[in-house]
């Protein structure tokens, strides 16, 4: 049976190397009309991004995540997920609305042959703070907001598998009782 979306989600993998080709500023609007289009809880749309192309701005991001950060270095867009959290009604599924979020794009990503990964923010520390604080003191984000990721994006400098058939773990699946 035709399934066009697992022939873009098996070839999603996580890309960390990069290419030096430029990410037209158009294919970052598309992935980001993508990701506008997550669902979210109560419909809160509480899901705010910054993209970031300046590499000094990018290196300064990776900065903040004292191990593994570096790994933004290369990426030619780096989308940062804050998620607004002040709200009690769109705190509780603040995690949940971002994660919805990042995988649309990294999604996005694969649909235009571009390499992406999910870098985590949420309970990482910085140099001196946690990652989320440093990164929003760096970027001017507002109180009330939290840093829930990163997407790194840019052309592919490695070509993981895809998943295949074979891959899938149908073990996972369950059929009326676990
Ligand atoms: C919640 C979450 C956190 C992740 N954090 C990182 C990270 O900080 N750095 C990284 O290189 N990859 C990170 N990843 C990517 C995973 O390592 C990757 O998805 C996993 O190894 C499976 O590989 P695949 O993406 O190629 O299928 C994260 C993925 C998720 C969903």
């Amino acid at each position: 049976m035709e399934n066009r979306l697992y022939e873009l989600t098996r070839k999603r993998r996580s890309v960390r190397r990069y290419g030096q080709r430029r990410v037209d500023d158009a294919v970052v609007q598309e992935m980001i009309k993508v990701a506008l289009t997550a669902p979210t809880s109560f419909g809160h749309k509480p899901v705010e991004f910054i993209i970031v192309r300046n590499q000094e701005t990018i290196r300064k991001i990776g900065a903040c995540k004292r191990m593994g950060g570096s790994q933004i270095n290369g990426a030619d867009v780096v989308i940062v997920v804050t998620v607004k959290t002040a709200d009690r009604g769109q705190a509780e599924f603040w995690i949940e609305d971002g994660a919805i979020a990042s995988a649309y794009l990294l999604l996005a990503a694969e649909q235009y042959g571009l390499g992406a990964c999910w870098v985590h923010i949420r309970n990482r520390m910085g140099r001196q703070k946690t990652s989320d604080e440093e990164i929003r003191a760096l970027l001017g984000v507002p109180d009330g907001y939290s840093v829930l990721n990163l997407v790194a994006i840019g052309e592919k400098g490695e070509s993981p598998r895809p998943y295949s058939d074979a891959d899938l773990h149908m073990e996972n699946v369950h059929y009326e009782k676990f």
